[in-house]
């Protein structure tokens, strides 16, 4: 039984347009990611953007989530909610996840960011990370397995003495939020069910300094942590498999 949804060409465009707004809308935000703001003033900036490009926050009410971001600092492995009280300080490192419905249609695409300055040690930790999410892109092929995604990018993230968060996972994306299938960011070799052009889904690595247990803050219900404290670094985007390989279709930087 195939629930993996093939995307025709006109829903394609739509999910490209929806994505690239999406990764617009960070690099609009890098310039006010600095010493001194508060997560609540980049979460408004982020709204305003979208809604002035024709588009809506996806995670505004998005399972009584309450913002139209996610802003996961230092920590925090991810859904970590804009607060007027958190305030960026020198040293830290943050991941905003924006998901856009343009036309409604789905992009879904985060980063990482710094204040200041910052240990060498969180800068490797983005740098392995960012890696990990190339090495899963990689792997985007007709015919290949999703399992060889995840394996990818636990393999070297293993090996560079990190740890791959397994309870959080990219997903199937374009005209809902999540769809089929759940893309696991540690799997083995060979797994899974196969790529095929038209598909649509997030490759998103969580990957951690120390152990990688997660726990949902008790009073929030949103914001997960590192069990032991350590940092944790993020990136994602939303692939297109094509006929050939594959689109990074919230690559707004010609990166990939
Ligand atoms: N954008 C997140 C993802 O990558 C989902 C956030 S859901 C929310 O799948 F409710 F926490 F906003
Ligand atoms: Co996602
Ligand atoms: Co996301």
């Amino acid at each position: 039984m195939e629930k993996i949804i093939i995307k025709t060409p006109e829903q394609i465009e739509g999910i490209r347009k929806s994505s690239q707004l999406a990764g617009q809308t960070l690099e609009f935000i890098a310039p006010f990611v600095k010493e001194g703001v508060s997560t609540e003033f980049l979460n408004q900036k982020i709204e305003a953007f979208i809604r002035e490009h024709g588009a809506i926050p996806a995670t505004l009410g998005y399972g009584g989530y309450p913002k139209s971001c996610c802003i996961s600092l230092n920590e925090v492995v991810c859904h970590g909610i804009p607060s007027e009280t958190e305030i960026l300080k020198n040293g830290d490192i943050l991941n905003i996840d924006v998901t856009t419905i343009l036309n409604g249609f789905y992009g879904d695409t985060s980063r990482m960011y710094t204040v200041g300055e910052v240990s060498d040690a969180a800068l490797d930790l983005i740098e392995v990370t960012k890696h990990c999410i190339d090495l899963g892109i990689q792997q985007v092929r007709p015919g290949n397995q999703f399992g060889n995604i995840g394996y990818a990018i636990s393999k070297y993230a293993k090996a560079q003495g990190y740890s791959v968060v397994y309870e959080f996972c990219g997903h199937g994306v374009g005209v809902d939020f999540h769809e089929e299938p759940q893309v696991d960011h540690t799997s083995r070799r060979n797994t899974g069910p196969v790529m095929k052009p038209g598909m649509t889904f997030t490759i998103e690595p969580m990957i951690n300094q120390g152990r990688p247990g997660t726990v949902t803050d008790k009073v929030d219900k949103w914001t997960a942590r590192t069990v032991d404290r350590k940092l944790s670094a993020q990136f994602e985007h939303t692939i297109l498999v094509t006929d050939t390989g594959f689109e990074v279709l919230t690559d707004v930087v010609g990166e990939y």
